[in-house]
């Protein structure tokens, strides 16, 4: 069997459960994807999901800081990556979609530049940090 052509399946985080450590991560560099539950998350516009469903999400360093979204263009609702996990520009400094390069701040997905609508922004999720440990969710 060709695995490569298999789907990439991402782990699903539930509220209150481990991401991953801060060690998988380093500012502007490989995001950590994961999926959460519909049911876990707050309702926004344009979800067009059942609660069973599972939106595909990521966590990203940026400085010394930590930050998830869905991995949700603002524009269209297509994955951001460029490859899976790459989510930066070259530069990281800012996180880019590879369809039509919408550039979005990474410490709060505001939309910067592209063709997303005037004050879109990328979904953030809830996270937490327990030593080394990123967690989904609030304490
Ligand atoms: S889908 Fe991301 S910029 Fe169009």
């Amino acid at each position: 069997m060709n695995t490569s052509r298999l789907p990439i399946q991402d782990p699903i985080v539930k509220k209150g459960e481990l991401i991953c450590h801060q060690d998988s991560l380093s500012s502007g560099g490989k995001a950590f994807r994961f999926q959460v539950q519909c049911a876990q998350i707050e309702a926004f516009p344009g979800m067009n999901a059942d609660d069973e469903d599972y939106l595909p999400a990521f966590l990203i360093q940026y400085g010394d800081r930590y930050y998830a979204y869905l991995n949700r263009c603002a524009h269209v609702s297509m994955e951001l990556d460029w490859n899976p996990g790459d989510v930066f520009n070259e530069e990281q400094t800012y996180i880019v979609c590879a369809t039509h390069y919408a550039v979005y701040d990474p410490s709060n997905g505001q939309c910067l530049g592209g063709p997303c609508p005037k004050g879109a922004k990328l979904i953030a999720l809830p996270i937490y940090q327990i030593d080394q440990q990123i967690y989904f969710g609030s304490l």
